[in-house]
């Protein structure tokens, strides 16, 4: 392995999403802190040989992480291997080498150009094992992960079970992952839906109709509030949330008679009523009025990714391959208040949702006009 400079220390954990209160977050400091689960240390020392994967939906950014990661590996003098289709690629045994030309003219590309895919087989220890086997055959002795909490799971088990060293990249278009205020891809998917809403709101000005569009979230708020808050929105409903949906109605009728001609209305696609089609008819049924659904659907999923996206994935990236080179494993790289930490892992799967912001809740109602 070639000697790279030390890792910069990483910024102190601070806090849980969502919760004004400070809460410490147990975080791994160097050497002193270790994954929970069975595998508390990776026994490697010299490591030459890791392997990548990108599991469950793919977000905007994740080519940018796997970019940073193999370049990174490349100036720790380690060989970097793609696990096409995520968690498929190890149990199958299809592992292809990725040298740093390898991930050029990637890093403005949405999607993931090694495949992903949702793999329920890995739920058993069986396959798991199968997949420890062939990462052992080919010499591969870590493991980076760009995925969602589910993603992690797998991997803390096969780190648990196998002693794998392992490393988490949060990589979700939902910003529902523990232990971070940001994952790769949310910030291209609140964009797109932003962009979206603001051509909606053309036509509903002119024709005065109001729209309901329905944005990606089957059990986080995340996107719909953030959309909400940065399309100027009437409403959002979101799955974390109790709605009222007579409120909702009366909300538009006043606006209406208050001279306002368009009106957006955001719902998170888990919301309990249903969807925006439910949603429209249910608010229609309470005060009529002409109206229109919109549901952006995976259009949220593509496309190339912001600045920021690129940026966390470029630090995720980079970041994760240092930990594991330097002996460090079950960690995840998270962003809290805008530096990176490192988080345990094993506490981020026992956190499966971060609480929603009801404080862009608030805003978004307060600010609706
Ligand atoms: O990856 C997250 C996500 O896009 C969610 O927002 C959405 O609910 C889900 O995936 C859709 O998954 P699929 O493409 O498998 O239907």
């Amino acid at each position: 392995m070639n000697d790279v400079p030390a890792p910069a220390p990483l910024a102190a954990a601070g806090r849980q999403r969502g919760n004004p209160e400070v809460r410490a977050i147990p975080r791994v400091i160097m050497d002193e802190v270790y994954c929970a689960i069975r595998l508390q240390r990776s026994t490697v020392t010299s490591m030459d040989r890791l392997a990548i994967l990108t599991s469950g939906g793919d977000a905007p950014g994740m080519n940018a992480a796997i970019r940073a990661a193999v370049r990174s590996a490349t100036t720790h003098g380690i060989t970097m291997m793609a696990s096409p289709n995520g968690f498929m690629g190890l149990v199958h045994g299809d592992f292809q080498e990725l040298d740093d030309r390898a991930v050029g003219n990637q890093i403005q590309r949405g999607g993931t150009f090694i495949g992903t895919s949702r793999c329920p087989e890995f739920l058993h220890a069986d396959v798991r094992a199968k997949a420890a086997e062939n990462m052992r055959r080919e010499g591969i002795e870590g493991l980076v992960v760009i995925g969602g909490d589910g993603s992690f799971r797998g991997a803390c088990a096969l780190a648990g079970e196998q002693g794998v060293a392992v490393a988490g990249i949060p990589g979700t278009i939902d910003n529902d992952v523990y232990g971070t205020d940001h994952t790769i891809g949310f910030d291209t998917a609140v964009n797109t839906a932003v962009l979206a809403i603001d051509q909606v709101r053309d036509t509903g000005e002119s024709t005065g109709t109001t729209f309901f569009v329905e944005v990606m979230g089957r059990t986080s708020g995340a996107i719909a509030l953030h959309t909400a808050v940065a399309a100027g929105a009437t409403g959002v409903l979101v799955p974390e949330a109790h709605d009222d949906i007579e409120d909702l109605a009366q909300r538009i009728r006043k606006s209406i008679q208050s001279g306002k001609r368009s009106h957006i209305v955001v719902v998170a696609e888990g919301d309990h009523e249903g969807g925006a089609f439910r949603v429209a008819k249910k608010v229609s049924e309470c005060y009529e009025h002409p109206y229109r659904v919109v549901v952006l659907g995976h259009i949220q999923r593509g496309g190339s990714p912001t600045a920021l996206d690129r940026i966390v994935a470029a630090q995720s990236g980079a970041l994760a391959v240092q930990a594991l080179a330097a002996g460090r494993s079950g960690i995840m790289i998270g962003i809290q208040r805008g530096v990176p930490v490192e988080v345990l892992l094993s506490e981020v799967v026992a956190h499966s949702h971060p609480e929603a912001r009801s404080d862009l809740l608030a805003l978004a109602q307060q600010l609706a006009g």
